[in-house]
Formats: structure tokens, C-alpha cells, sequence
């Protein structure tokens, strides 16, 4: 079927606006300016103070979380906590370092690891503990942190999924001892790739030992900064076919980056790290200073979306509230998966990646939470309207 109609997605760009698009080409026609330049240090002081704690900037989240394991001397033999519903890259990481992961499991109603169910597999390998604010709900970390100092173990936030602005999550950065974050293409703001590691705390300060970095080759970093534009050519013809292919063409053509390399997706990571080049951080910084009103159009979603939820006798989580930026929202709903694909032909796609991407351990809940679940848009670019129609499409597909 033809649909001229801008696709509903979690993938095409999710951030990417016309002027993303122009400030990315700004800064793919400036190559001197790729690897170093003024941008790094604006988005490292703009973290530094807004989280009041010490950061250094990585060419995304995962390396983040990579140096600071290692930082923390995690080693063969130890154990770092996480939970059983995460993504590939985060098991990934500890891996690297020799450590195992240990699984916990999930509270169903905010898909986050508790004081519960961390506490029983707390050992004397265990060398830190993992929390992820999964799709933006905040973990509940000020009962992590009891636990924490009780056991004398450091506390790391996810952060990949919100970053918090003035009205809140409150609770957000303020218990853990590190937080990470990420700037990936879809994640809670987005410099096309990107991450950081915040060390908060007098505690922590100076105890950070910065790993050797690379630079990134200058074929990823235009390959990076043209994604906005390849996006935005793609998004409005996805429906008539021409998108696709163009997509398939770049990426045969190997224009696109990768999320994932395979290595990772068979559960590997390289111990190389990479400076965030300044251009990818330019766009960062830029989106840092849009945040809040990137959390506030996320709240207007998140409100729309838990209202159909009320008024069709949806299921959705007890931790959600009206309040919370998130970045995606989670229905549950009985075949979720031929869902997605009936939606497919009515230029709605559901696939979000995330989905496809999470490590689901033998824990209870995070089992039956894949099955059912069913994520809806909030980023930037999804319109009122597109959530609006999302919901009809849904009540009619769903009756
Ligand atoms: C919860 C969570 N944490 C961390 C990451 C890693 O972020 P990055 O892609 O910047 O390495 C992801 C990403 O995909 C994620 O979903």
C-alpha cells in the first residue's frame, strides 16, 4: 500500500529536525574541526556543571561504562550486578574486563532491578552494581544506596535512557556514585553517537584513571554526520518504498554506522576507547541545551499515552506517572510482535531495536515483559498527532 504520510517509527532519526540536519552538514564541511576543537570542552563544562561532579567525555556510553569497570579494577574472578533486562553492550562491557555478570531480576512494574532482588546475590566478588533507569522510570536508588553503603559497593546509574532536568525525576543522579549516559541515535538526547561518564561526589573525584584513547577515523566520523541527512531524505518516502531502498542502498554502500557491530551482538567488546570527536560532540552539546524541552515533549506523550491507556483498559506499568520524560512507552498487550507487523503496512513501525537488542536471563519477569511488550514513540520528532493516530490505530488493530 502507498502511504505518503511521515512514518510513525523509534529508528529513523529520531531526533533529527531540519536543523539537525543543517547544523550536522555545517559541521561535516568543516573537517579541520572534526577531530578537536572548542566543542568537547562546551559540552564537558556544560555536564560538569549541571551534574556538579567530575566528567569525561568517550565515543559512547558503553566505553564509558568500560573505563570506569576498569578504572574500579574490576577484574577476572569479580562480579558486577545488572539487571536481567538490559542491552547487549552493558553485559558486554563487564565481560571485557574478565568480570562476570550477575543477573537480577526485574520489578514488572518499573522494569528495574530493586533492593530485593539485588541483595541475594550480593557476594564478596561483587565489585559493583548496575542500576538502569529502564525507558526513563526511575530505579529506585535511594534503597540501592542503603544496600550499597551496607555492603561498601559503588553505585552506577544508566543513565542511556533519561537525563533529568529541572522538574525531575529528582531521584535521578542524586544516590549513585557514578552515572553514565549515552548520545546514541535514539537515546534520551542525541549527538549521533556519544556518551559520558559523571563522577559525583568528593568520594570519587580524583580516583578516576583515564584509559588511553583513540581518535575516531574521519570515515566514521562523516559517515556519522551524514546520517542526519541520509534520514531525512529516507523518512518521507519510507511509505512508498523509495525510503527502504535508499536505506538498503546506504547501507550496502556502508554509509551507515552500525548500533552494534556483529562482534557485539555475539557478545564481545574490544578494549579500545575513542575520544568523542568535537563535531559529534557539537551536536551533542546543542541537543544538551534543548533538554528540557526535548523532557517536556516527552511528558506531553507519556501523558497522552497513559490517558488511552485508562481510558481502553490497557496495561501499562504502575511506575509510569504523568511526570516522566520517558523515552519510550511501554504497553503490554497479548502478540506483540504480529502487532508490530500488521502495523507495518500502515507506514506505523514499532521495531525499536531495544526489543531486539536485550539480554533476557532465565529471570521471571523480564521473560514474560518481552513477549508482551509493545513500545510506543515519544522522541522529538513523533507529532501529538502521530501519537494521536498511533492510538487509534492501535484501539482498531487491538478490538
Ligand atoms: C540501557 C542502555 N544503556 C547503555 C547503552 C549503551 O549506550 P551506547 O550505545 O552509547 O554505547 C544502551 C544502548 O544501546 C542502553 O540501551
Amino acid at each position: 500500500m502507498l502511504n505518503l504520510s511521515s512514518p510513525i517509527n523509534h529508528t529513523f532519526a529520531p531526533h533529527v529536525d531540519t536543523c539537525y540536519v543543517f547544523h550536522a552538514l555545517w559541521l561535516a564541511m568543516q573537517p579541520w574541526k572534526w577531530r578537536k576543537g572548542k566543542e568537547q570542552e562546551k559540552l564537558r563544562e556544560a555536564l560538569e556543571q549541571y551534574f556538579d561532579a567530575d566528567v569525561t567525555l568517550f565515543a559512547s556510553g558503553r566505553e564509558a561504562l568500560l573505563a570506569l569497570l576498569q578504572s574500579l579494577k574490576v577484574k577476572e574472578g569479580d562480579e558486577v550486578i545488572v539487571q536481567g533486562y538490559t542491552c547487549t553492550v552493558i553485559p558486554n562491557a563487564i565481560h571485557a574486563t574478565g568480570a562476570q555478570p550477575v543477573y537480577a531480576d526485574i520489578d514488572p512494574e518499573t522494569l528495574n532491578l530493586t533492593k530485593e532482588t539485588v541483595e541475594p546475590l550480593i557476594s564478596n566478588r561483587t565489585r559493583a552494581i548496575i542500576c538502569q533507569h529502564t525507558f526513563g522510570i526511575p530505579a529506585d536508588t535511594e534503597k540501592l544506596r542503603t544496600l550499597c553503603d551496607e555492603y561498601a559497593i559503588p553505585l552506577i546509574e544508566d543513565c542511556a535512557h533519561i537525563i533529568p532536568d529541572v522538574k525531575g525525576p529528582k531521584e535521578i543522579g542524586k544516590y549513585g556514585d557514578y552515572l553514565f549516559l549515552s548520545f546514541g541515535r535514539d537515546k534520551a538526547i542525541s549527538g549521533i553517537a556519544g556518551g559520558a561518564l559523571v563522577r559525583k561526589g568528593p568520594r570519587m573525584a580524583g580516583k578516576f584513571h583515564m584509559p588511553n584513547t583513540f581518535q575516531m577515523p574521519h570515515s566514521k566520523t562523516i559517515r556519522l554526520l551524514l546520517y542526519p541527512l541520509i534520514y531525512s531524505f529516507a523518512r518521507p518516502l519510507y511509505g512508498i518504498g523509495i525510503g527502504k531502498m535508499f536505506l538498503w542502498l546506504c547501507g550496502k554502500l556502508g554509509l551507515l554506522v552500525p548500533i552494534m557491530t556483529n562482534n557485539e551482538k555475539k557478545g564481545h567488546m574490544v578494549m579500545t576507547f575513542h575520544e568523542i570527536p568535537n563535531a559529534i560532540a557539537g551536536i551533542a552539546v546543542a541537543q544538551f541545551q534543548k533538554l528540557q524541552l526535548i523532557n517536556d515533549h516527552r511528558r506531553i506523550l507519556t501523558q497522552l499515552y497513559l490517558q488511552a491507556c485508562k481510558d481502553n483498559n490497557w496495561k501499562t506499568l504502575d511506575g509510569i506517572t504523568e511526570d516522566l520524560p520517558l523515552q519510550k512507552f511501554p504497553l503490554f498487550i497479548q502478540n506483540a510482535d504480529s502487532i508490530r507487523n500488521q502495523f507495518k503496512k500502515y507506514n506505523i513501525h514499532l521495531h525499536d531495536g531495544w526489543t531486539g537488542c536485550t539480554i533476557i536471563t532465565e529471570s521471571v519477569h523480564a521473560k514474560t515483559i518481552e513477549k508482551h511488550i509493545l513500545n510506543l514513540p515519544t522522541h522529538p520528532t513523533m507529532t501529538n498527532k502521530q501519537a494521536q493516530k498511533l492510538i487509534r490505530s492501535l484501539k482498531n488493530i487491538h478490538q
